[in-house]
């Protein structure tokens, strides 16, 4: 039976192999149509990236959420930039996964608005930038409400700060 310390120093172990196993994913789709196909085609492999977004961040520590959350997001990123098949995947995931809103917030239907701009003016680019507007697909709603999330918690903390003013000022006479 391992003792606690001893789960918890190969669980430490285990996020930093994941860490380093984004960061060259991250590198590999860099800018990369080849990479991005090749990570693509793997299956679930965009499933997959959501799922460390959504459900890993939330069970890890601290100190090792918000860079797995930003390798996460980023490898999301270069997936579907040089790649509409990827987009599409994307797309069409039927995967909520129940981000909470803040307060009485609801998601913008955007009804009305211009499509956003895809890469590519064929027709299946354009559905696909409706599609995305109206929020129909429910991952890409989960993503909008992760940002909504973070964008309140940086509010509040921003709140928190200015009440920690007067900011402490260097001492002038600081020398080296
Ligand atoms: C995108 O990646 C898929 C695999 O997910 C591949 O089949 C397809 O050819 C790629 N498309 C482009 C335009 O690179
Ligand atoms: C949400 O609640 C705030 C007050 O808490 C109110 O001012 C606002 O109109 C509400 N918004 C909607 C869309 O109901």
């Amino acid at each position: 039976m391992p003792t606690p310390a001893a789960r918890e120093r190969s669980s430490h172990h285990a996020v930093g192999v994941l860490l380093a196993v984004l960061r060259v994913l991250l590198n590999l789709t860099h800018d990369n149509e080849l990479g991005s196909h090749r990570l693509g085609e793997q299956e679930g492999a965009v499933k997959t990236v959501l799922d460390i977004i959504f459900l890993l961040c939330d069970v890890l520590p601290d100190e090792h959420r918000f860079d797995t959350n930003v390798l996460g997001l980023g490898l999301l990123i270069n997936m579907i930039e040089h790649n509409s098949s990827n987009r599409q995947q994307l797309d069409r995931l039927p995967v909520d996964y129940h981000v909470p809103l803040h307060g009485n917030e609801t998601l913008p239907t955007g009804e009305g608005c211009p499509p956003p701009e895809v890469k590519g003016d064929d027709e299946t680019s354009q559905e696909e930038g409706r599609g995305l507007l109206k929020g129909r697909n429910t991952c890409v709603r989960s993503l909008i409400a992760l940002f909504l999330k973070h964008y309140h918690n940086a509010e509040g903390a921003t709140i928190e700060l200015d009440h920690l003013s007067p900011y402490p000022t260097f001492p002038m006479d600081y020398k080296i």
